[in-house]
C-alpha cells in the first residue's frame, strides 16, 4: 500500500509503498483510510522540526486528522462493524504503571511524556491506504458527516479547552444576568486569536456555547475567513484595523481566549488585555523562535488581581472526540454552507509535496487516501 512518510535522517518526505498492517489482536479493526486532514504540525514534521519515528524504523508515516472506514474486525471487536465510518484518536497510552493518567485512558494527560501519537511522535500515522488499531480508539461518525467528519480531530481542541473552561469556572458565580421580562442574553465574551481551522472551529464551538464571539487576525476584511465567521454570527476584527490594545474597549471585558495562531509573541501580548475573572487557553504548538520581552509586572499584577487563569491544552481523550462528533453535527445544522467551507480542498495523495512543504492556501487541506 502507499502511505506520506518523512525519514528524518536523510531529510526527505516522500510516498512510500509498505505491506499492509494486518489485523493481530483480537480487538483490532482495520481500516481502509478515506481522508487525512494537513495541519501545521504535519507541516513541521515535514521541515524536521518535529516528530519522531517509531523505535526501529528510520521513517514515520504522518498523518493524524482522519477519517477510515471499517472493513475488517478481530473476532472480539464489539464496538464498531464493518462499513462503520470512524475517526481514530491519535495519542497511545504510556506503558508505565504509575502514570495514572494513561492507566485511566486519560493519555492526552499522560504524566511521564513517553506516550505515543500516531503520526507524530513513534507510531506510524493515518496518511496510508490501511491502519490496524485496536477498537478502543475508534470513534464511529454517523454515515451523513462522512464530508466533514476530517474535523473531528481538529475539534477536539476545543471541546479539551472548553469543557474544562466550565470546569474552572466553577470557581465562581459565572452564570448570565437575568434580567426580568428579558430573554437571556449573551454575557459572555471570547477572542479567538487566528482564523485557521482551529481557530475557525473553535469559534464556532464557543458560539455554540453562546460566548459573544470575536475572531481576531491578519487579513484584512472583507476575506472569506472574515464571511464565514460573520455567516456564524461571530465578529471578525483584522489586527490591520485595531492593535491588541484596543480590543477591550471594542469587545468589552474578554472573559475568555482562545489562543490558535501558535505564535507566542501575540498571544503574550493579549494576556495583557484579558479581563477580569478571564481564563487564556494556550492551544498552539510554536516552534522555537528568539525570546521577546513581556511586561511580566503587569501580566502578573493582572493575574492576582483580576483572579486570571492560564492554561494550555493539548488534545484530546475519548470525550472530546464523542463531544466533537455531537458538536460537528449541531455545527453542520445551524451552519451548513460554513462547515463545508473550512475544507478548501480534496488531493490525491500525489499532491502531498504542495499540500505539505508548500505555503499552500485555503482553510483546511485533505489529501484523499483511497
Ligand atoms: C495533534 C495532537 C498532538 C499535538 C502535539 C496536534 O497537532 O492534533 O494530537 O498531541 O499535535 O504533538
Amino acid at each position: 500500500m502507499k502511505a506520506i512518510a518523512v525519514t528524518p535522517r536523510k531529510r526527505t518526505v516522500e510516498i512510500i509503498n509498505q505491506a499492509e498492517p494486518q489485523i493481530f489482536s483480537p480487538t483490532d479493526v482495520k481500516l481502509r483510510m478515506l481522508e487525512a486532514g494537513v495541519c501545521g504540525t504535519d507541516k513541521e514534521i515535514c521541515a524536521f522540526e518535529y516528530g519522531t519515528p517509531p523505535a526501529g524504523s528510520e521513517h514515520l508515516v504522518i498523518g493524524h486528522e482522519s477519517l477510515g472506514e471499517v472493513v475488517e474486525v478481530g473476532p472480539q471487536v464489539t464496538r464498531v462493524s464493518v462499513g462503520d465510518i470512524v475517526v481514530p484518536m491519535v495519542r497511545r497510552p504510556c506503558p508505565h504503571d504509575y502514570c495514572i493518567a494513561c492507566r485511566a485512558d486519560r493519555q492526552d494527560f499522560c504524566f511521564t511524556g513517553d506516550f505515543q501519537e500516531r503520526g507524530i511522535k513513534e507510531r506510524h500515522g493515518f496518511m496510508a491506504q490501511f491502519v490496524v488499531d485496536d477498537e478502543k480508539y475508534m470513534n464511529v461518525v454517523p454515515q451523513d458527516m462522512r464530508d466533514v467528519a476530517v474535523l473531528v480531530e481538529p475539534l477536539t481542541i476545543a471541546e479539551k479547552g472548553l469543557s474544562q473552561v466550565w470546569q474552572v469556572q466553577q470557581r465562581l458565580p459565572w452564570g448570565c444576568p437575568v434580567v426580568p421580562g428579558k430573554a437571556a442574553a449573551h454575557c459572555h465574551r471570547a477572542v479567538v486569536l487566528g482564523a485557521g481551522p482551529v481557530g475557525l472551529l473553535g469559534a464556532m464551538a464557543l458560539v455554540n456555547q453562546d460566548f459573544d464571539t470575536y475572531v481576531y487576525s491578519r487579513e484584512p476584511t472583507p476575506n472569506p475567513k472574515s464571511q464565514l465567521v460573520e455567516s456564524i454570527g461571530a465578529h471578525y476584527i483584522s489586527s490591520e484595523n485595531i492593535a491588541p490594545e484596543m480590543l477591550p474597549e471594542h469587545v468589552g471585558n474578554i472573559d475568555l481566549v482562545y489562543e490558535a495562531t501558535g505564535a507566542s509573541r501575540l498571544a503574550f501580548e493579549m494576556i495583557k488585555y484579558l479581563g477580569t475573572n478571564g481564563i487564556f487557553i494556550f492551544t498552539g504548538v510554536p516552534g522555537r523562535k528568539g525570546p521577546i520581552e513581556v511586561d511580566t509586572d503587569l501580566v502578573m499584577r493582572n493575574l492576582v488581581l483580576k483572579n486570571q487563569v492560564v492554561f494550555g491544552t493539548v488534545n484530546a481523550g475519548r470525550d472530546s472526540f464523542e463531544n466533537s462528533i455531537r458538536d460537528l453535527g449541531t455545527f453542520t445544522q445551524r451552519w451548513p454552507a460554513a462547515v463545508k467551507s473550512l475544507i478548501t480542498g480534496r488531493f490525491p495523495m500525489e499532491s502531498y509535496a504542495d499540500l505539505l512543504l508548500g505555503r499552500f492556501s485555503g482553510i483546511k487541506n485533505v489529501i484523499r487516501l483511497n
